[in-house]
């Protein structure tokens, strides 16, 4: 693996018993990127240069993590998400493809202030304070976590008022124009079918909800939004996919008007917005 052109034959060598070749490909170019600064275009631009002995151990070592099934993002603690880039750790959720989805829905909207519950990264709230003049703030009951998230927004160069907090055991929020929530919604019972490099390496805390109680999150922020969000207020939450019809109606009972389901780029019922009356 001397020169740059000899690094991604030698991750598909090393990985290709665990991995298909697309996605050891897009760990190779993460991994050039994050090690020597090179986009596609350098890579081949910089073929022929040769790398240093450190830099082929840090290449070695990264395969070696990726064998052990840890994902790249923490392997490297760090993670792209609406074109920013975020730190991340084991106490951090590794932001999804689909919440950029949520993001850019939610972009779409006027509104000066926004609160976004269970914020991990704090990437939700950055993204969106990133692109929009707007007052925000951000919970989240894990310190650590929150201490990523702080960090991020210093990254980010953006002012975030966030709070440690638990959301099950508040009883009031700020009012605000705009609350989002991209809560724990994985069911207990869907561990099984889980991959092991999410399973042994996410935050349980941030996946997972009892079996008995699937909707938990869901009430309580519901709840509490119509309670303090402002005269026509919106809502958006990230959703398991089986429960959409269930949290409409929920949504609906609690008195919220003209709730509207979206289709995550998979076709899989994934965000809701819904207006307080
Ligand atoms: C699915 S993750 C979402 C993280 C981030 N917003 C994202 O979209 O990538 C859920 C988050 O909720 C937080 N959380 C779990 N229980 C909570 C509680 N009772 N109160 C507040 N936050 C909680 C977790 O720490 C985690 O960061």
């Amino acid at each position: 693996m001397e020169k740059v052109s000899n690094i991604i034959p030698y991750y598909i060598k090393q990985l290709k018993d665990i991995a298909k070749e697309r996605e050891i490909i897009s760990w190779a170019y993460i991994s050039i990127d994050f090690l020597l600064g090179y986009n596609r275009s350098e890579c081949i631009i910089n073929s022929d240069k040769e790398i240093g002995i450190d830099i082929i151990d840090r290449f070695r070592q990264i395969i070696e993590d990726l064998k052990a099934n840890i994902p790249i993002q923490y392997i490297l603690g760090e993670t792209e998400f609406y074109g920013l880039k975020f730190k991340v750790n084991k106490h951090t959720l590794i932001p999804r493809p689909e919440t950029e989805e949520l993001v850019l829905w939610i972009l779409e909207h006027e509104f000066n202030s926004a609160l976004d519950i269970g914020t991990g990264s704090g990437c939700i709230p950055i993204a969106i304070k990133k692109n929009k003049n707007v007052e925000i703030s951000a919970i989240d009951v894990s310190e650590p976590a929150l201490l990523v998230a702080k960090e991020n927004a210093k990254k980010n160069e953006v002012k975030i008022n966030f709070l440690k907090q638990d959301i099950l055991i508040t009883d009031n929020l700020e009012r605000v124009d705009v609350i989002i929530s991209n809560p724990p919604y994985v069911l207990e019972k869907e561990k099984d079918l889980m991959l092991s490099n999410v399973l042994d390496n996410e935050p349980h805390l941030a996946l997972f909800v009892s079996n008995k109680n699937p909707l938990l999150f869901y009430k309580k922020i519901a709840e509490l939004s119509y309670a303090c969000l402002s005269k026509n207020g919106l809502l958006f939450f990230e959703i398991n996919e089986s429960f959409g019809i269930e949290i409409i109606e929920l949504l609906k009972c609690i008195g919220f008007v003209d709730i509207e389901l979206k289709k995550d780029i998979n076709e899989k019922d994934r965000m809701l917005k819904a207006i307080k009356n």
